[in-house]
């Protein structure tokens, strides 16, 4: 039995979770991460989830953990906390050693951030990343953002990795100005699931379980008005996911305003509301009516609702149509798919190549590059960059020359 006090424990706890190289990417829960295990497919995948996010606007990532002949492979990085090696060990004491760590996203700065420390936490796992990695502003060497080159394969260009179980996938490359737009997807095959990192996303009324462990978050965008507290409902945790879910997709929903400045002062500081987790009562949000009827659209009732994530669809994408629905055939080509695990949100989704039919004539059958609605301003976003040069009008040029 556990003989320390609660205060004890919190510490112990604390310390398992800190993450100290939050600073290189500031994201909410900046310096302590707590992990979820879950296993996803019995004995052969597991997800390790943490929330990441903007000021509250948090969701959760996941990294991938698959059995391979031999032992594992991670797939996604993630900050590699104490109590995230904790849980790596006990499953290599079942399954055998981390062989391998791939990062499978050209652009994914999230995913990208913590290759360099989760390499160093496995000295003699295998490295492979997906072709095209850049970063922003400067486009740096693979050393210079901490990952070894020596160490370190790239995907397709120096063969794949654990092609005996899996079948490795590439959704682009698309040209967007500032570098490619690139993921590889992994099929693996044994457990019939796809894993994904940004492409896909299933997402689903209820708030993800990680909340659980702290659902700050979600009361904190349930409310109203800035003076309202922090009160824990089943109701409000529901309210304030679909409010982070509108976030998330769309970066400004429709039926978001922002209220004066005033007003935003004249609601701080309120009793019960003078602590930094409460950002002291600061809230410039106003929710207009019908908010809730604009986020159907992304969130299934009773099941993951499965769609191309919002702001890739508007913002890589959007002149690209063919290339979604050219991959989308290309898996349905598999035959086999059964389950879809994606870096964020729910997982596994249910994705038998019927499930994925009907959402490729979705995608043909709806208007694409929207700018209605929701969709505003993505698409004020994605025609500043056009105007300015940034991104080019034909993406897809490097696959015609
Ligand atoms: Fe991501």
């Amino acid at each position: 039995m556990n003989k320390q006090n609660p205060l004890e424990n919190n510490q112990v706890l604390a310390s398992k979770q800190s993450w100290p190289w939050w600073p290189l990417l500031p994201l909410y829960p900046y310096g302590r991460r707590r992990t979820l295990i879950k296993e996803l497919i019995p004995n052969q995948i597991w997800g390790l989830e943490q929330l990441q996010g903007l000021y509250y606007v948090a969701v959760p990532v996941r990294l991938t953990v698959v059995k391979v002949s031999g032992g594992l492979m991670l797939i996604n990085p993630l900050p590699p906390t104490q109590e995230v090696l904790e849980e790596l060990s006990a499953l290599e004491k079942n399954h055998g050693p981390v062989l391998t760590i791939v990062l499978p996203t050209a652009s994914g700065l999230e995913h990208k951030i913590s290759m360099p420390a989760l390499a160093r936490a496995f000295p003699k796992a295998d490295l492979w990343v997906c072709p095209g990695q850049w970063s922003y502003p400067f486009s740096l060497p693979l050393d210079w953002i901490g990952i070894s080159s020596k160490r370190t394969n790239v995907l397709f260009e120096d063969g794949l990795p654990h092609s005996e179980c899996c079948t490795w996938i590439p959704l682009g490359p698309l040209d967007l100005g500032l570098g490619d737009f690139q993921e590889i997807a992994c099929f693996h095959q044994s457990s019939r699931s796809l894993l994904v990192t940004d492409s896909l996303v299933g997402i689903e009324a209820n708030p993800p379980s990680i909340f659980d462990l702290d659902p700050t978050p979600l009361l904190f965008h349930s409310r109203d008005s800035g003076d309202q507290l922090l009160e824990d409902s089943l109701k409000a945790r529901r309210k304030g996911w679909a409010r982070l879910v509108l976030f998330a997709s769309f970066l400004k929903p429709y039926k978001l305003a922002i209220p004066p400045l005033s007003s935003v002062i004249k609601n701080s500081f309120k009793q019960g509301l003078r602590s930094p987790k409460a950002h002291f009562g600061f809230y410039p949000f106003k929710w207009e009516e019908g908010w809730e009827d604009s986020s159907r659209e992304l969130i299934g009732k009773k099941e993951p609702l499965l769609q191309i994530a919002p702001v890739l669809e508007r913002l890589v994408f959007p002149r690209s149509k063919n290339v979604v629905i050219d991959w989308l055939d290309t898996l349905i080509s598999l035959k086999v798919t059964r389950w879809l695990i994606p870096a964020h949100y729910s997982a596994p989704i249910e994705f038998t190549p019927n499930k994925i039919k009907i959402l490729k004539k979705k995608i043909i059958n709806r208007a694409w590059a929207n700018d209605e609605g929701n969709w505003r301003f993505l698409d004020s976003l994605d025609n500043a960059l056009l105007d300015r040069g940034v991104v080019p009008k034909d993406p897809q040029k490097i696959f015609k020359d």
